[in-house]
């Protein structure tokens, strides 16, 4: 007998790469090949795999119970990994970097902002700014989709977080989290893997990228404070920042300037690069696939007719919604989040100990074919059917720290869809595939287009 054999049969530590195997997980420094090798590794050794990596265990799942157990049903056993600790020192202590307790407190103080009323009066905002983006193309221009829908997402934000007057300050800032997330980015997948306190030890070694990361916190926190103060004076507007200045914790206590301040700085950092690169993938898959394009116009003419959508529609444009539903699959902005251990437990049959790292990468998971039949074609027809298991499709994660902006980014992304492809279409200038770049799905290379202008066709007797 093996040792691996060995091993198994006693279901101690679950199957894996060995050795020289598990260096591919660095994939020289190009994040695709991190991804394609937690691919291969689930579909050899599925549904939980482990191998160590820098002297810490890590755990791969790759099966929705066993994700639901990690997310919901054993939460209190797993924590964040070292990826929000790292980000808690961009954006500070916020419902996305705090543990338990403080965490739900943040979360409930946060959710009257998301609720069904508030996102009706988000909705027109999205509406009208898909509206702007659409206007400023004409038919013939080149551009970087990414850049536009990063544009288009940033003035959503910047609008619905701080209202009309101060929505420019959401440039400022996202330029200054920009230059902050770059420095943390470069750790690449050691991002959850290092132990919690590398990034506070790496921080203070003198080095340059920590001397440009300190002056872009500083920046941030400054531009923040400033927009908080002005708003602390003058409470009449109906966005976001002004239900958290009024929002209430279970004691009566109210956000401090800088609790309000680093949650603000988190709902811009995980609210617009996420959306704004879903959207850049769907015009990238539109392009390539005009059976699917063809099939989304049909239902804009059909619902639409002549107007633009509103967001009373995105519950008409059933197709639309499967269209970004399809490309979160392929393409999950959030490819892959951590969670460690802070007891010794167990996980399908295996001991879990204290410290080990569990990943769940929505991107692999995806790709599972027993829920998503050819996991690499691009259909979104699944999405009208029959669902799958909980947590087979988790592009917004799930349990007590799913995702609180999912129903946000769902209308922005189907309004944005809807407004664009009503008049517009893209032709990629370049046909070759286009890799994954980073950790948030960013392309590895822009993808340029050029607008082509589209005629409805307008069935007047359905048209609104
Ligand atoms: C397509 C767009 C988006 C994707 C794919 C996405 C994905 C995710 C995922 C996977 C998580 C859970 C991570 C974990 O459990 O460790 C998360 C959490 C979070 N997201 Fe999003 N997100 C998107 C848009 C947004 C938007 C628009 C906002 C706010 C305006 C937002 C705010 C947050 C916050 C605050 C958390 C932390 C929640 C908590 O810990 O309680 N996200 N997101």
């Amino acid at each position: 007998m093996t040792h691996r054999q060995f091993r198994t049969r006693r279901k101690r530590i679950p199957p894996g790469p060995r050795g020289w195997e598990v260096t591919q997980f660095f994939g020289n420094g190009d994040f695709a090949k991190t991804l394609d090798f937690l691919t291969r590794q689930a579909r050899e050794h599925g549904p939980i795999l482990s191998f160590r990596l820098l002297g810490r265990r890590m755990y791969v799942l790759d099966d929705p119970a066993l994700v639901r157990d990690v997310l919901v049903v054993k939460q209190h056993a797993f924590a964040r990994a070292t990826g929000a600790a790292l980000l808690r020192e961009i954006v500070g202590t916020s419902v996305l970097t705090a543990e338990e307790p403080l965490h739900r407190a943040r979360r409930r103080m946060l959710q009257p902002a998301f609720g069904r009323a508030q996102l009706a009066t988000y909705g027109a905002v999205m509406a009208e700014e898909a509206r702007i983006a659409r206007d400023a193309l004409a038919p013939g221009d080149v551009v970087d989709v990414g850049d536009a829908m990063t544009r288009l997402t940033l003035a959503v934000t910047g609008r619905t977080l701080f209202g009309a007057d101060v929505g420019e300050h959401a440039t400022a800032m996202s330029a200054a989290l920009a230059r902050a997330m770059a420095d943390v980015s470069r750790l690449g997948p050691l991002l959850e893997v290092l132990p919690p306190w590398a990034g506070a030890v790496r921080r203070r070694l003198p080095l340059p990228s920590n001397r440009t990361f300190a002056r872009a916190r500083r920046e941030l926190g400054a531009i923040v404070a400033s927009v908080v103060a002005r708003r602390r004076a003058d409470e009449r507007e109906n966005d976001l920042l002004a239900l958290a200045l009024a929002a209430r914790d279970d004691d009566g206590s109210r956000f401090d300037d800088r609790a309000l301040a680093d949650e603000l700085a988190t709902l811009l950092l995980a609210g617009h690069e996420t959306t704004a690169t879903a959207l850049c993938w769907t015009w990238y898959v539109l392009a390539s696939h005009p059976r699917v394009e063809a099939a989304l116009h049909a239902e804009l003419d059909a619902v639409l007719g002549a107007r633009d959508p509103e967001p009373d529609d995105v519950a008409r444009l059933p197709y639309t919604s499967a269209v970004f539903a399809e490309t979160l699959r392929l393409y999950p902005s959030a490819s892959a989040f951590g969670r460690r251990a802070l007891e010794r437990c167990e996980l399908g049959g295996y001991t879990i100990e204290a410290g080990a790292c569990i990943v769940i990468s929505p991107y692999v998971i995806h790709r599972n074919p027993r829920y998503f039949p050819e996991p690499e074609t691009f259909r979104p027809e699944r999405f009208l059917g029959e669902g799958r298991p909980e947590f087979a499709y988790l592009p917004f994660g799930g349990g007590a720290r799913r995702c609180i902006g999912e129903a946000f980014a769902r209308m922005e992304g189907v309004l944005a869809i809807a407004t664009l492809a009503r008049r517009l279409r893209f032709e990629r200038l370049d046909p070759l595939p286009v890799a994954i770049g980073t950790a948030t799905l960013r392309p590895a290379r822009p993808i340029r287009v050029r607008v082509c202008e589209r005629s409805p066709r307008v069935d007047c007797s359905s048209a609104g």
